[in-house]
């Protein structure tokens, strides 16, 4: 079976080719940072716009890559949701005609199992049951992968997620956005333990993560002071610091709690070097093994929405004509795929 999918929930128009024999044939991506640069952050309408303009000639470029004319296109899979609506509906109601006119099913993919899923496209993927940290610019979960499509939030962020956290920090430190690569890359000239920030909850039992007070501490820090450029870089590494120490604690503890020993990290988060490099130590001396999507995988893209969409396709699932996009969409409300 040969899908293609379209991802447009936040600010990356991106299309690929899957296919369930040989793998992942084409995948292209146009990433709107520039448009929304010059706002601080992602404006809804201007995405929406973007994706109208951009997807088609990245559906184009996909099949042409893929070798792919359109009759050997089997299924269309897309992300209905969670995001941003106005996104969404670009990309549903584009996949969903597509369908439509060449005769085959559709499916909406549910963004954040396609980040759990996107590790099964490297050539070795996680077992199940395992755990994921799912880390992302909307979300942060523990979750306990038992099968695809059965998902257990173990725990959950009460405020920002990690990635919201990395974002807004950066914005404090006049970093541009998205602001999450830029501080990491600034963390780099900062000396560790020169600033120190709060860990937050790490002290209290159970998986459920804060990051709200992070941004607050680092308002105060920056608040009414000219610093230098090494007082920014060492605040930008004590932000990292934070919340990489926090991610790899909350994991380790999940671990234990449910006894697994293999643990899936996948979001945009996840291509921190810093958390990769410490949850790979901790998690390796624990006697359990980490896995990850390769870097491109980690933060938006369409491999993940094709792979998820496939194995719905492939148990049977489709949809009908009425395009459902959703911007809230619990995770837990999933079928379990040939349930
Ligand atoms: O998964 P993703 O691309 O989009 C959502 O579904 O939210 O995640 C985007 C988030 C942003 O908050 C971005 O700053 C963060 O992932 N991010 C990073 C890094 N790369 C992306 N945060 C820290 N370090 C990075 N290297
Ligand atoms: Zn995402």
């Amino acid at each position: 079976m040969r899908v293609l999918a379209v991802e447009s929930s936040c600010d990356e128009s991106a299309v690929a080719v899957f296919d369930s024999a040989t793998g992942l044939l084409a995948h292209e991506l146009f990433s709107q940072v520039e448009l929304h640069q010059g706002f601080g952050g992602v404006v809804p309408e201007l995405a929406s716009r973007d994706h109208v303009r951009r997807l088609l000639p990245l559906i184009k470029r996909a099949l042409a890559e893929s070798h792919s004319e359109p009759r050997a296109i089997d299924g269309l899979a897309y992300t209905a949701g969670p995001g941003l609506i106005g996104a969404l509906l670009t990309g549903a109601s584009l996949a969903r005609s597509l369908a439509y006119a060449w005769n085959v099913p559709a499916i909406g993919v549910h963004h954040l199992e396609a980040h759990l899923l996107a590790p099964l496209l490297e050539s070795e993927p996680p077992p199940f049951p395992h755990v994921a940290l799912l880390v992302s610019g909307g979300h942060t979960l523990l979750v306990e992968v038992s099968a695809v499509g059965r998902y257990r939030i173990l725990g959950a962020s009460r405020d920002d997620a990690a990635g919201e956290a990395f974002d807004k920090s950066a914005r404090l430190l006049g970093l541009p956005y998205p602001g999450g690569p830029q501080l990491a890359a600034l963390a780099t000239r900062g000396k560790a333990g020169a600033v120190a920030f709060p860990r937050p909850m790490l002290d209290r039992p159970g998986l459920e993560f804060s990051f709200s007070g992070l941004k607050t501490a680092v308002l105060l820090a920056v608040r009414g002071r000219v610093l230098t450029e090494q007082e920014r870089a060492d605040i930008a590494r004590g932000v990292e610091e934070a919340i990489v120490e926090t991610l790899t604690a909350k994991a380790l503890r999940a671990l234990d709690e449910t006894g697994l020993d293999a643990l899936v990290v996948s979001g945009g988060v996840s291509a921190n070097q810093t958390l990769r490099a410490r949850l790979t130590a901790v998690v390796g001396a624990h006697h359990a093994r980490v896995y990850y999507p390769r870097i491109e995988f980690s933060t938006d893209n369409a491999a993940m929405i094709a792979l998820a969409g496939l194995k719905r396709l492939e148990a049977g699932e489709h949809e009908g004509l009425a395009i459902a996009a959703r911007a809230q969409w619990p995770l837990e409300a999933l079928p379990a795929v040939g349930a």
